[in-house]
């Protein structure tokens, strides 16, 4: 059926002129012809997330030829195979999901290949051993965009004449296991290492939300206000340390107060970097949608794909960000 159907949606793509115009086919509003994709969300943490849900949803809307069955996980890991088990027992087209952490996959994509049922994978990544359990992979380079982050921090500390000098580092980390939290982490450790001045004086999981940094925070400063630098997962655990350290006394600011590094670049993120208050925030594109529509109308057309892409991302921070760029942002 699914390959009727298939068959059926590339004839109409080829008479409406080619996979290069399909983005609105022509069939995809009578029921039969749209294509059925299962979802599976992580959650709805951050910010991020939430823009990646609805990047996801406008992509593969029913305008687009899209059926999506769309899944929030609550970021239970769990919930997810549940999810990707109910998709492929419903015989869908194709099941997306954004795993919460890289491991624990293996039998539920061996029974989405026992059902002939492309997996697409976004945002994180699974253990690499799996590659050959999905079809595609669309999201970030965590590992480089953790590098990003701490090249920037040596460049600041050097040109602020503070190469040298002891730096005092909390480390707030995203859900333990993630991609986001491996590659970020493994980036801020490696830096640690290569500068005998830096110390990380706590780690501590923040699990990529507000609350929890808040909280986090708030028990660090208990037993020191001696910081120099926080770095911290996302933007989200950003604002809640930053709450926690303005109500502590703390002024967050690279030109003389603590430096704080984010990963997102959301629109209030970017806010809070024009306020100083972010020193750096990192970019991390959640509009993989419209990536993940063109790589499955491609297998519809049976064009080769990019296996594994990983998106742009670009940096902002204190020097750099302008109100323009900001009232720009999609996120
Ligand atoms: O996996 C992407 C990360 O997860 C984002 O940095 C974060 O905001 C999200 O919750």
């Amino acid at each position: 059926m699914r390959k009727l159907l298939a068959m059926v949606f590339c004839l109409t793509i080829m008479i409406n002129g080619g996979c290069a115009r399909e983005e609105h086919p022509a069939s995809a509003a009578s029921g039969d012809s749209l294509i059925v994709v299962g979802f599976s969300q992580v959650g709805a943490e951050s910010e991020w997330r939430v823009a990646n849900t609805e990047s996801m949803k406008s992509a593969l809307s029913e305008e687009n030829g899209y059926m999506l069955i769309f899944d929030d996980a609550r970021q239970e890991q769990e919930n997810q195979i549940r999810a990707i088990r109910m998709f492929i027992q419903q015989g869908v087209d194709y099941i997306v999901f954004s795993p919460k952490v890289e491991t624990g996959w293996k039998s539920i994509l061996l029974e989405a290949k026992e059902a002939n049922i492309p997996v697409i994978v976004i945002d994180r990544y699974i253990e690499r051993e799996y590659e050959n359990l999905y079809t595609a992979y669309i999201g970030s380079d965590f590992h480089n965009e953790g590098e990003i982050a701490v090249t920037w921090l040596a460049k600041l500390l050097e040109n602020q004449g503070r190469g040298e000098e002891p730096v005092r580092i909390v480390h707030i980390q995203g859900t333990i296991g993630s991609t986001a939290q491996v590659g970020r982490t493994a980036a801020l450790e490696k830096a640690i290492k290569q500068h005998p001045n830096w110390e990380m004086i706590v780690q501590e999981c923040g699990d990529f939300t507000k609350a929890k940094a808040y909280e986090v925070m708030g028990s660090i400063l208990e037993y020191t206000k001696d910081i120099d630098v926080v770095y911290c997962e996302n933007d989200g655990e950003a604002l809640g340390a930053i709450a926690a350290m303005e109500e502590a006394g703390l002024k967050c600011n690279p030109n003389g107060g603590v430096i704080v590094i984010s990963f997102d670049a959301t629109r209030l993120g970017l806010e809070y970097c024009l306020a100083g208050k972010i020193a750096l925030d990192v970019e991390c594109n959640p509009l993989q949608g419209p990536y993940v529509d063109g790589i499955i109308k491609k297998l519809r057309c049976g064009e080769p794909i990019e296996r594994i892409k990983y998106i742009d991302e670009t940096y902002f921070d204190y020097f750099n960000i302008t109100r323009e760029i900001i009232d720009n942002r999609g996120y």
